[in-house]
């Protein structure tokens, strides 16, 4: 297992590019089964998740090839003619869970095992069955592994109790192949709710309103292959503008889409922070001193839970006391007990954790209990006296391309060790 090592103090200056949204290409890959053709997906980031669908698509009958240096996916799932993922395939993410729609879509059936994925919560399926079921799909779990069948999949109104991200997305891409009409209401609005339509809209679907809390749905007969690129990964983004903040530095970070990281922005020039935007770019300047913020987590476009950790982790050092609210899961909080022998001030009740901010963090040995967790870590060590050792890293691997590659171009004193 490797570990990150990470001496504090130095101040992040320089360019780094952002990569593809990991949470649109996690749905985008599984997508491809609609197509039954040849799709090429580009602006793909190189991480574990996108390794472990193009394993999983190829355990399927897929023909999957993935360019690191091109960041280039070609897919052809022709040949692909039914969907059993196992528990050891799906069990290494949480998006493993769109096998299912994407093949209720195309085969009318599919049998996925309970999906993976960050331990934050109990994390519940049961708004994508609701929607899988309203299609005319029957659902049985049993040993663990969700089977889904239908005869026919006819379009439905379905309204869903909860604005998930998952369920949207997984019953947008079954709702293609459904006769007649779906409409999703309540639906999610993250930008890669968005971002998948669109390429399921390459493929030849017919989908509108995503980006809003109502999705409309016309079935089609049939799709094909497409050539796609992904959007930017906005918490990747925010991640940096983090970094950047907690060295009080100077970064510019590229290749962004100023509107998704709004909620972040505000944020950080409430703290106090300079952000200059221009174009697909923004510059973010450190400052000596950080105010406090009290932070709530929302669906988009409130501020979204996936930075909480990061953003906790700088407000350890800001002036005064911040409050975070986290609405979205039960079980995110974590991390603070690996903050606080790093010595922050971290009181958490319930969903809320009141943080002290104290003059400076002290390195120390620390763990990843999950993804988000493990980048809160990383700027944690950036801006504590002395090494720090981060375990677990293969977490922060799923999730962000060559970490310490990135910090390093910014000046950052990291390396990993295995
Ligand atoms: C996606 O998870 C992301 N993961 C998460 O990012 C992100 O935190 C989350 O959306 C919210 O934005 C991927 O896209 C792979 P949800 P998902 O369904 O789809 C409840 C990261 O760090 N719920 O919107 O699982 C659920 O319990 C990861 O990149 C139900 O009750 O999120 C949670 O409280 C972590 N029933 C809330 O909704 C359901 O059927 C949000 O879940 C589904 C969800």
């Amino acid at each position: 297992m490797g570990k990150l090592l990470i001496e504090g103090g130095c101040k992040l200056k320089g360019k780094i590019n952002v990569s593809g949204f990991k949470n649109a290409a996690v749905a985008i890959i599984p997508a491809t089964i609609l197509a039954g053709d040849k799709c090429i997906i580009e602006n793909l980031p190189n991480i574990e998740d996108v390794h472990v669908l193009k394993r999983i698509l190829t355990q399927l009958g897929g023909n999957v090839s993935f360019d690191h240096e091109q960041k280039l996916m070609k897919a052809d799932t022709s040949k692909i003619e039914d969907c059993f993922a196992s528990y050891e395939m799906a069990k290494e993410l949480r998006a493993s869970y769109y096998l299912l729609g994407a093949s209720l879509g195309r085969f009318k059936k599919a049998r996925v095992s309970f999906p993976g994925g960050c331990n934050i919560g109990s994390r519940p399926i049961d708004q994508h069955i609701k929607g899988f079921e309203a299609l005319g799909a029957k659902v049985q779990i049993e040993h663990g592994i969700i089977h889904v069948e239908a005869e026919e999949l006819k379009g439905a109104e379905i309204y869903l109790d909860v604005a998930s991200v998952g369920a949207t997305i997984n019953i947008m891409m079954a709702a293609c192949r459904a006769t007649g009409k779906t409409i999703i209401e309540n639906a999610a609005k993250e930008p890669h709710i968005v971002d998948v339509a669109n390429f399921l809209n390459a493929m030849g679907a017919d989908v509108r309103g995503a980006g809003t809390d109502v999705i409309k749905i016309h079935g089609v007969d049939e799709m094909h292959g497409c050539t796609y690129s992904v959007i930017p990964d906005q918490i990747e983004a925010g991640t940096f503008m983090i970094m950047a903040a907690s060295t009080g530095g100077d970064v510019i970070i590229d290749n962004i889409i100023p509107k998704h990281l709004e909620p972040i922005t505000a944020k950080l020039r409430e703290m106090g922070l300079e952000i200059e935007e221009y174009g697909e770019s923004l510059r973010v300047v450190g400052k000596e001193k950080l105010k406090k913020a009290n932070i709530k987590t929302l669906v988009y476009p409130g501020f979204p839970t996936d930075l909480q950790q990061p953003i906790s982790a700088l407000l350890t050092q800001a002036e005064g006391t911040s409050i975070i609210t986290e609405t979205i899961y039960e079980g995110r909080f974590k991390y603070v007990d690996e903050l606080k022998r790093m010595g922050a001030q971290i009181k958490v009740e319930g969903n809320v954790a009141i943080i002290q901010g104290v003059e400076r963090l002290s390195g120390t040995e620390v763990a990843a209990t999950d993804l988000r967790a493990g980048a809160a870590l990383v700027i944690a060590g950036l801006m504590a006296d002395g090494v720090t050792q981060i375990d677990n890293i293969h977490y922060i691997d799923r999730g962000y391309e060559s970490i310490e590659k990135k910090l390093l171009s910014l000046g950052a004193k990291i390396k990993r060790v295995e």
